[in-house]
């Protein structure tokens, strides 16, 4: 496991930038594997911008997103596909065809699960996985007490879970109740690992997940058995390690 300090918000984002910089330019038909949430958001602003200024070129990428909330579909505001599209594709030359998120929309958990599953291991598996954390140590969807045995699967998300996320939907009621995540065992077998992490709000996790024993009541901590895992963290997620 290898920590790198940030100073702030925008520091942790041009950091990691750049090791997912490198990755594009040590490999160029790389598989990224991406998420949501608020953290990555200024990592993608920053490689838009350097792929503005022509110093990384997406053209051979292909993507893999961590998770999709079933039942939504590909065009809502709150969907994955949707947020992936606004804060990076768009505006970046990745070929449509190169961009993969489990498919909210196929009502068949199993068969949309099998299929996500198909399609890493049809593309060679993730090189560089992104990973944020959430406060109770949840990475993708797999929240505490999820199996790290798990491939692409359906969980239903926490009373905890829909709460946050009904800020987002303006309605309780129409928060989806469940979701399509990779595993911990997809995340595990990707070759490399980074994860960002930001705020006050996130050092107590990052010290249970990173310093404490490993337990799937703490998924991320996991994290310390990987090979390759990096940390990018701001002074305050840092804060308490
Ligand atoms: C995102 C995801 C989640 C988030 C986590 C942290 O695809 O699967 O695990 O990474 O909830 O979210 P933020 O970055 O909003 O604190």
């Amino acid at each position: 496991m290898k920590i790198i300090r940030a100073k702030d918000y925008n520091d942790m984002s041009r950091k990691a930038a750049n090791i997912i910089s490198a990755q594009v330019i040590m490999k160029p038909h790389c598989v990224l594997g991406l998420a949501t949430g608020g953290t990555p958001v200024g990592t993608y602003a920053q490689l838009i911008d350097w792929y503005n200024k022509g110093d990384i070129d997406f053209s051979e990428v292909t993507t893999v997103n961590l998770d999709e909330y079933r039942g939504l579909p590909r065009d809502h505001e709150q969907s994955y596909w949707y947020f992936m599209h606004k804060n990076l594709f768009n505006s970046i030359n990745v070929q449509p065809d190169h961009i993969f998120v489990p498919n909210g929309s196929n009502p068949d958990a199993d068969a949309a699960c099998k299929e996500y599953d198909d399609i890493i291991h049809m593309v060679g598996g993730v090189d560089l996985q992104l990973l944020g954390i959430g406060h109770d140590g949840h990475i993708g969807f797999n929240e505490p007490g999820a199996a790290f045995e798990l491939g692409t699967h359906c969980v239903d998300l926490t009373e905890e879970t829909i709460d946050a996320n009904t800020r987002f939907f303006g309605n309780r009621d129409d928060v989806p109740r469940q979701a399509y995540t990779m595993g911990i065992k997809t995340i595990m077998q990707a070759r490399k690992v980074l994860m960002v992490a930001n705020g006050a709000d996130k050092a107590d996790i990052i010290k249970k997940a990173f310093f404490g024993p490993v337990t799937p009541e703490v998924p991320a901590s996991i994290l310390q058995m990987h090979p390759d895992f990096i940390l990018v963290g701001d002074e305050a997620a840092l804060s308490k390690v």
